[in-house]
């Protein structure tokens, strides 16, 4: 049985101000995390150089997109290159957000996140059903889609540098978080998917977290499961709850 580290992602989405992103990192700077959990948080990429240079260790920082280029004549987007640049060592691909609101396809996702890979970036990449796909019974082929076109353009080698985030779309935002039970399901399956598609040693060293309507209330309970290796949290990473979801331990 491999130890993963148990990781866990603040994605403040569009949120904050200078000020505010301040406060979280000074607070999480101040709460003597002992380094056992990975953290790390992904501001609007606006404040990103600010927290690289305040964070201190164990806090590491996020990009929440980064595009498929490595330079060149798209406005408004973000090379891998340049966020590797700053001194950025995370970007989170693949949100449900990106996806739906912004047209990230599966296809857009793996070509992200390889070249996120390419420029010696770490990724969390995203998968999860929407509520429909769940109550119509095909979550795991949903899942198993998004994760197989990432997986089509990766090398094994290339996994010790993803984790993977299940974020149920129906509980993003919603504060109708999964039952344990529910989230490990699928984490069962997304692991067990992994060691057919890529291998056992790959599946068991995978970090799978959960995101969807995270707290400080029910990240014990949830933190408790075999297969859920930590937390993508959106809403409560704004909030002093965080850091105490930053303490979570198995
Ligand atoms: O990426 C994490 C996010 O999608 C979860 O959002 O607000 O439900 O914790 P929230």
């Amino acid at each position: 049985m491999v130890a993963r580290t148990f990781f866990i992602g603040g994605n403040f989405k569009m949120n904050g101000s200078v000020e505010s992103i301040k406060a979280i990192v000074d607070g999480l700077n101040a709460a003597n995390l002992d380094g056992v959990n990975e953290v790390v948080i992904a501001p609007p990429a606006l404040y990103l150089l600010d927290v690289v240079r305040n964070a201190k260790a164990p806090v590491q920082v996020a990009a929440q997109n980064s595009y498929s280029e490595a330079s060149g004549a798209y406005t408004g987007e973000i090379a891998p290159q340049q966020l590797h640049d700053a001194g950025v060592p995370w970007v989170i691909l693949g949100h449900s957000e990106r996806r739906s609101l912004f047209g990230d396809s599966d296809k857009v996702v793996a070509d992200k996140v390889k070249a996120a890979l390419a420029a010696g970036l770490k990724v969390i990449a995203c998968i999860g059903e929407t509520l429909e796909e769940r109550e119509t019974g095909v979550t795991n082929q949903v899942c198993q889609r998004q994760l197989e076109a990432i997986a089509a353009v990766l090398e094994d080698k290339d996994w010790k540098d993803i984790v993977v985030a299940y974020e149920p779309v129906w509980a993003i935002g919603t504060g109708k978080v999964a039952t344990v039970q529910q989230a490990q399901d699928v984490h069962a399956d997304t692991r067990a998917w992994l060691a057919k598609r890529v291998s056992p040693a790959v599946a068991e060293a995978t970090r799978i977290i959960y995101g969807g309507s995270v707290n400080g209330k029910n990240c014990g309970e949830l933190g408790g499961a075999v297969d859920i290796d930590g937390f993508l949290v959106g809403g409560a990473s704004l909030k002093p709850e965080f850091i105490e979801i930053c303490k979570t331990h198995k």
